[in-house]
């Protein structure tokens, strides 16, 4: 099996483009995530056809958010399909609720903490508390992880910061905004290479347009994998 560090953003319209996708990405890709963009385009039976079929790791990006309840019910359900790794919002009761639902699975709950497309204005349109954004951060993923997140999702300039916390002992962070060196960098602003976000602490990165949009993406996953150090 190919390093499972590299996480592929599948981020295709639907299923039948994703399995194209992969069947180009073969053995050189072992870790896929799938997102929002493609649930209504048959998301959860890729998930499933990439994990039985394949043998592939699915990561689905989920970025739930509700009563707990709610939150719960909606990962009990999805622990159903035998997922690696599912994103909720990092708030404690979000965090637990899911582990609740996720309680007889081997499915890692990853909490979110502060969108990167959010700066200061938008947090204070809503009404969230004053400070700097990335302190912010830093203090929600010590929140999720006592809440029992098994991991967070960060940018790659706050993965050291987080890493360094005494609550990410034992934890994933995982990074998308990961560029290989001298790549376009697309909308992603604060971004790093592989081998920067993984000695900044990243236990695995999530790239999708420098693989997906090149003309031959099975050498585009490679490339990235050459960058990353030894294990
Ligand atoms: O194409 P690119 O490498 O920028 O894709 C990164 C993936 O990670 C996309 O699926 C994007 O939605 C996701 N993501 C991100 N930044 C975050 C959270 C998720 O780029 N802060």
């Amino acid at each position: 099996m190919s390093d499972d560090r590299l996480i592929v953003a599948l981020d295709v319209p639907n299923a039948i483009a994703g399995l194209e996708l992969a069947a180009k990405l073969g053995d050189a890709v072992s870790f896929y995530k799938i997102g929002l963009g493609m649930l209504t385009g048959g998301g959860l039976a890729l998930a499933q056809e990439l994990k039985d079929e394949h043998g592939k790791r699915i990561f689905l990006d989920m970025k739930l958010f509700d009563i707990g309840a709610t939150v719960e019910a909606a990962v009990r359900g999805l622990a159903q399909f035998d997922l690696d790794f599912l994103t909720v919002h990092g708030d404690p009761h979000v965090v637990r609720a899911a582990q609740e639902g996720a309680a007889n699975s081997d499915m890692k709950i990853l909490a979110v903490t502060i969108l990167t497309s959010l700066d200061r204005a938008d947090l204070d349109a809503s009404l969230l508390k004053a400070g700097e954004v990335q302190n912010l951060v830093i203090e929600r993923a010590a929140r999720a992880f006592e809440a029992g997140a098994d991991g967070i999702i960060a940018s790659p300039q706050e993965a050291a910061l987080i890493r360094a916390l005494p609550e990410a002992t034992g934890k994933l962070i995982v990074t998308p905004g990961v560029r290989p060196a001298g790549a376009a960098l697309g909308d992603q602003k604060r971004v790093a290479t592989p081998a920067q976000a993984v000695a900044d602490g990243a236990d695995h990165i999530v790239v999708g347009r420098p693989i997906w949009q090149a003309s031959d993406p099975a050498k585009a996953a490679r490339a990235v994998l050459a960058e990353l150090p030894e294990r």
